[in-house]
């Protein structure tokens, strides 16, 4: 968790006591975050209303963790003022960064209709990203709702990589879980079979693979023993199917993390409009919020409530 500043908010004349002088408290960015313009280098249609944004940073970053994001704005006439934040989808050895994009109203627009060779502002990486995995033997399955996918493939490539101080993960270990409404919305899906890991998708419509959601995919699973009953869970999706993993990690006595994608405006703990409520007798606790944009956005199950 970030260092904070704890102070009575200077535009408090109230006595609100504690909610104000906790919710005032200062998290800072974390200190590897920049602001800099970034070079478009390509971009390509990924599913049936995405992009694949790839852009080349002035400065170049080292390896960059899995889950943490960046705030991304387009061209500086189409853009809103305010950027968007995007989890990093890949990084390439040659300092590209690519970005996994939805594009549903004119940031996304904005970024989708880059041009190669043009500039684009970004300010990361920020967050907290996916926890390192205990080396237990324990799988992970990663269950994914369309978009909520981006953050994934990184994830997996530096389990099966492994590190100096952690050794690679067997492909068998990891298991995507892959849902969205209709086929099209399985962005990118090959990219992540190519890793080599067992990758089940599933739609609402039964256009690809498993014929329902994901949670229903995974019991699918354990019910014809294709996975064993103690796993990890991750996910990143839309919140009511994010409430679903829950409850059945809740049920199952599973450890269980999530990626929150809410709204944000900053994206550096200074405007709080990206605040979660913290479960009382989780490692935040002590404060009734938690900022997405520093604190997460990827939390433990049992440290924040999914509202
Ligand atoms: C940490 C984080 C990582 C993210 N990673 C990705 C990513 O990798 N790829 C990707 O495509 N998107 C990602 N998102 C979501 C992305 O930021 C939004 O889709 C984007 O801000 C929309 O901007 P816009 O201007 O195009 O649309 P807006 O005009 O801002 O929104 C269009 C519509 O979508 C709704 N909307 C916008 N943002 C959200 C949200 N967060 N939750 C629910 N509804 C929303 C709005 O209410 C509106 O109805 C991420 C969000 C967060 C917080
Ligand atoms: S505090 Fe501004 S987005 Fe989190």
């Amino acid at each position: 968790m970030p260092n904070r500043l704890v102070g009575i908010s200077p535009m408090c004349s109230s006595e609100c006591g504690s909610f104000c002088l906790q919710f005032s408290s200062m998290a800072a960015p974390p200190p590897d975050t920049r602001s800099q313009r970034a070079k478009v280098v390509s971009i390509r249609p990924s599913g049936s209303d995405g992009v694949v944004l790839s852009v080349r940073p002035s400065t170049a970053f080292g390896r960059l963790d899995a889950g943490r994001f960046f705030m991304l704005r387009g061209d500086e006439e189409s853009s809103p003022a305010i950027p968007r934040p995007f989890s990093l989808y890949r990084q390439g050895d040659s300092g590209i960064l690519e970005f996994l994009i939805k594009v549903i109203g004119p940031g996304t627009e904005a970024l989708a209709e880059s041009r190669v060779g043009e500039e684009i502002v970004m300010i990361g990486p920020l967050g907290h990203g996916w926890p390192e995995l205990p080396q237990d033997g324990k799988p992970l399955v990663m269950l994914a709702g369309g978009i909520g996918s981006a953050s994934f493939y990184i994830a997996l490539q530096q389990a099966l990589a492994g590190t100096d101080q952690r050794p690679a993960v067997d492909p068998g270990q990891l298991h995507l879980i892959y849902g969205g409404r209709t086929k099209g919305l399985l962005y990118d899906i090959e990219k992540f079979e190519e890793l080599g890991i067992a990758v089940i998708p599933c739609t609402d419509d039964g256009s690809s693979g498993f014929h329902g959601n994901v949670v229903q995919a995974l019991e699918d699973h354990w019910r014809q023993s294709l996975l064993p009953s103690d796993v990890r869970l991750w996910t990143c999706g839309p919140e009511p199917m994010m409430r679903a993993v829950v409850k059945v990690a809740e049920d199952r006595d599973l450890q269980c993390w999530f990626s929150l994608e809410t709204y944000m405006g900053c994206g550096v703990g200074i405007c709080n409009g990206c605040a979660v409520l913290t479960c009382k007798e989780g490692s935040l606790g002590s404060w009734p919020v938690a900022k997405c944009c520093v604190d997460g956005p990827v939390f433990a199950a049992r440290d924040v409530q999914l509202t």
